[in-house]
């Protein structure tokens, strides 16, 4: 039986988080240039955003360009970003046959201007959609985040709008980027590294971890069923003893 047979969609995960990783080993492996596995990456992309959507997870969030990434050599990042227009053009038909809604998160501010103009474009186009949401994570770096939540709320105390006392998980969870999205319950990386790259900090809190060892390119739909699967194995106790939890 194929793993998405498998799945009990009575409980699936209402947001899963993707660190793709990967990429420039995989075109390593094949005496290519970093780029040639950036390229290739789109591919598992759109094949992961639509077993997202053709089981209805709510949503999914890809993290696509770190903070950090940004020190990478300039040749690279250029690449990364015409990749990502190019992709975005490309795909806004896809993303609304399959009614999934495009958002992002990151200091979205800091893409250069011809990616900003398509990333909104996109997200435009797209957001009479009800079905899964595609957030993708661009210059984002949870560190980022959490400074921009703390000055965001210190100015609120600042001008008596919000008092400290009343500061509290909800308070700081609105203030976040994800506002209004659930904290993912599951987070997959691939490549066989097992680090969290600045990814969601606050969010995961209680997130299942699914590392996977293929490289970003290679994984495919089966291989993000295969991971809800494992999920679903799983027992999350939060806390409490898994006798409480039965
Ligand atoms: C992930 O693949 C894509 C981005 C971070 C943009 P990498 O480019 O990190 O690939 P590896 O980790 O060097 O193989
Ligand atoms: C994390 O991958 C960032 C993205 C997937 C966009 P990296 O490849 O940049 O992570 P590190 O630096 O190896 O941890
Ligand atoms: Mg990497």
């Amino acid at each position: 039986m194929n793993f998405k047979d498998q799945i009990d969609k009575n409980s699936l995960p209402k947001h899963v988080a993707i660190i793709m990783d990967g990429n420039g080993r995989w075109a390593k492996q094949r005496g290519r240039l970093r780029v040639f596995g950036h390229e290739n990456g789109v591919t598992a992309v759109r094949n992961t955003v639509e077993a997202a959507a053709e089981i209805s997870v709510n949503y999914l969030t890809l993290y696509a360009f770190s903070t950090e990434n940004w020190s990478r050599p300039k040749r690279e990042v250029d690449a990364l970003m015409s990749l990502l227009v190019k992709s975005l053009n490309k795909e806004t038909s896809t993303l609304n046959k399959n009614n999934i809604r495009l958002q992002a998160i990151g200091d979205l501010k800091s893409l250069q201007s011809k990616t900003y103009k398509e990333l909104l474009k996109a997200i435009d186009n797209t957001k009479q959609n009800t079905g899964t949401t595609l957030n993708l994570a661009l210059s984002y770096s949870s560190r980022w985040e959490i400074t921009k939540m703390v000055k965001k709320i210190a100015e609120k105390v600042k001008n008596n709008e919000l008092s400290s006392e009343d500061i509290n998980d909800e308070v700081i969870s609105n203030h976040l980027t994800t506002t209004n999205i659930p904290d993912p319950e599951l987070l997959i990386r691939t490549s066989g590294e097992q680090r969290i790259s600045n990814f969601l900090l606050w969010q995961i809190a209680y997130s299942e971890l699914y590392f996977s060892p293929k490289l970003w390119p290679d994984f495919g739909k089966e291989d993000f069923y295969e991971a809800i699967v494992d999920f679903q194995g799983r027992e999350r106790r939060f806390g409490k003893t898994s006798e409480q939890i039965k």
